[in-house]
């Protein structure tokens, strides 16, 4: 008995990495707004499992988001146009942050923001709340007309954005960085340039789909942003790509579905990685995904999964 419990915390001990100064118990965080603000999911899950959680998008003021249909399943994914649907600061503050601190896990605030004002202050609003232990910027939704990616798609947008956020946050920044652009190490590089703790990607890649009966778009937006198995590879390349144009830590994140996945994001580069499309489908994979990892560190004789971290052999 006492030899398992052993055996336990020597593995649990395995999982634990630290990335911008932050101590995650494992290296398994749910991505931005998939798991709304913990409470639904907390139903089905233990979130004192998970290494840390991304709130969904948060604006200075509530939004309602884009009219539906906003969500579409695809054969190899999920498209998406929910349009940064949030309850504003001010009420998560409220209403949904005492809740989320109960539990034994990082919390990480993902915010949004229609000017860099608007950005600054939302950032600067939440990360002076007790409990929040970053603040990550959506700097990469293609679902909204205005913010979103407009600051995310080039090196200077990216690079004035984070600094403005720097200024004000008394937390780690974290830039989230857009695929729908064509040179992602750029926006990398700028963001690091301008003081960013640390990096995480992809956010969904632009997609579309179309309903032959009535020759109308899945979503009433025409176009959403694609998650899911479909853009796993093209995440990966993009998360190693980018470790070899930066010194920051990455939380890399697109199509992870098991802990194999997970591996193969540590092995090109990520610190940690982030659960979307996975937790929307099947909310125990989280565990399963926690149990998959500390196996793996175990048939493989790991002491700690900080080992693997961008140990890919070319
Ligand atoms: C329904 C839905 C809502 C999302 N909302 C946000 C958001 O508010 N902020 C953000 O940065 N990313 C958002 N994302 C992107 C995810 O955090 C993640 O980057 C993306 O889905 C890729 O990971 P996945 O394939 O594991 O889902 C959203 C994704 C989905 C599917």
């Amino acid at each position: 008995m006492v030899a398992a419990k052993k055996s336990k915390k020597l593995v649990d001990k395995c999982l634990q990495i630290k990335l911008a100064g932050i101590r995650f118990k494992n290296p398994v965080i749910l991505a931005s707004g998939t798991c709304g603000y913990g409470k639904k999911l907390s139903e089905f899950i233990d979130l004192n499992t998970v290494g840390g959680i991304t709130t969904k998008g948060l604006s200075l003021k509530p939004r309602n988001g884009n009219p539906p249909p906003r969500i579409y399943e695809t054969s190899s994914g999920v498209l998406n146009s929910i349009g940064l649907e949030n309850v504003g600061t001010e009420k998560f503050i409220k209403d949904y942050l005492p809740f989320l601190k109960k539990f034994n896990t990082k919390i990480i605030a993902n915010i949004f923001g229609n000017s860099i004002d608007e950005y600054k202050e939302v950032a600067k609003l939440l990360s002076a709340e007790d409990g929040i232990s970053a603040i990550e910027i959506n700097a990469s939704c293609p679902n909204v007309k205005k913010g979103g990616m407009e600051f995310g798609k080039t090196p200077k947008g990216a690079g004035k954005l984070v600094e403005k956020v720097k200024s004000v946050s008394k937390v780690p920044v974290i830039m989230k960085l857009s695929p729908n652009v064509s040179n992602i190490e750029e926006i990398a590089k700028a963001s690091e340039d301008s003081g960013a703790d640390a990096l995480s990607l992809i956010n969904t890649l632009v997609g579309m789909a179309i309903d032959t009966k009535t020759r109308k778009p899945r979503l009433s937006t025409t176009t959403g942003g694609l998650s899911g198995p479909a853009i796993k590879p093209v995440a990966l390349a993009m998360v190693w790509k980018v470790k070899n144009a930066v010194s920051l830590p990455i939380i890399g994140m697109g199509g992870i579905m098991n802990s194999n996945d997970v591996i193969e994001f540590m092995i090109a580069g990520a610190s940690a990685i982030a659960l979307g499309t996975a937790v929307m489908v099947n909310p125990y994979s989280v565990i399963e995904i926690i149990n998959g990892l500390k196996s793996y560190c175990k048939e493989n004789k790991i002491v700690s999964i900080k080992e693997i971290i961008g140990s890919l052999q070319i």
